[in-house]
């Protein structure tokens, strides 16, 4: 017979900033493809605007999140390690299909997969440096011919790169949306997501 526990695995600050983070990616890639021309929703100008907003707030919210990882020694959850990810692909592409157990127990010292592990650290290291960069060098555009780099800086493929960060953060949100419906129930990792805590077996 299976025993099940409820561990507690999202703090209240980490909730906190998973959403909102959640939030202002999500409100970055509607402002980001109006401004790309993709469709109209906001008028231009506003989307210009509050993409920049959301820029800045989403800066802040770093801020304060590297500093909650570093406090509580929560960023060791995001050291990669390769033991274990090959069982977690066969999972992913056939044993999820077929009622398999995960091979991954979660526990509050290890909450993330190997694979969530390899994901987050793509995600940190290559992805958000690329759209980061990419924002800010665009932000500053109007500062480009006083700062000597108009010379060599080119704002089609600043804007190239930065679309194409874009790009990639859609398709990582929508494997990241269906990967939540992988849990007990279809919902039960976005409850844990809102309330902090998992049953696991
Ligand atoms: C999830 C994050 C983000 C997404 C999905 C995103 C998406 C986009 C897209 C698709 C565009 C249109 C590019 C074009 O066709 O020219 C754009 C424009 C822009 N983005 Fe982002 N972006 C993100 C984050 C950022 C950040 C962090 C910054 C700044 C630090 C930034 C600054 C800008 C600026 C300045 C523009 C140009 C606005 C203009 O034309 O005046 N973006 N973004």
């Amino acid at each position: 017979m299976n025993t099940v526990n409820r561990i507690y695995l999202y703090k209240r600050y980490e909730r906190f900033w998973h959403w909102s983070q959640a939030l202002l990616v999500i409100s970055m890639l509607i402002t980001g493809f109006e401004v790309h021309g993709s469709y109209h929703l906001f008028g231009f100008e506003t989307a210009v605007s509050l993409h920049t907003l959301f820029a800045w707030t989403l800066l802040t919210l770093w801020a304060f999140t590297i500093f909650w990882q570093f406090t509580t020694d929560e960023w060791k959850q995001y050291i990669p390690t390769l033991k274990k990810v090959d069982a977690m692909v066969r999972y992913y592409t056939f044993g999820i299909f077929r009622d398999a157990p995960n091979p991954f127990q979660k526990t509050a010292d290890k909450k993330h997969n190997p694979l969530q592990r390899l994901a987050y650290l793509a995600l940190l290291s290559m992805l958000s440096p690329v759209i980061w960069g990419s924002g800010l060098i665009y932000l500053f555009y109007a500062y480009w011919k006083s700062w000597g780099v108009d010379a060599w800086l080119n704002l089609e493929a600043v804007a190239f790169i930065h679309t194409a960060g874009a790009f990639m953060m859609l398709v990582f949100f929508i494997a990241h949306v269906y990967l939540t419906t992988t849990g007990h129930t279809p919902t039960a990792h976005i409850k844990t997501m809102i309330t902090g805590w998992e049953d696991v077996d």
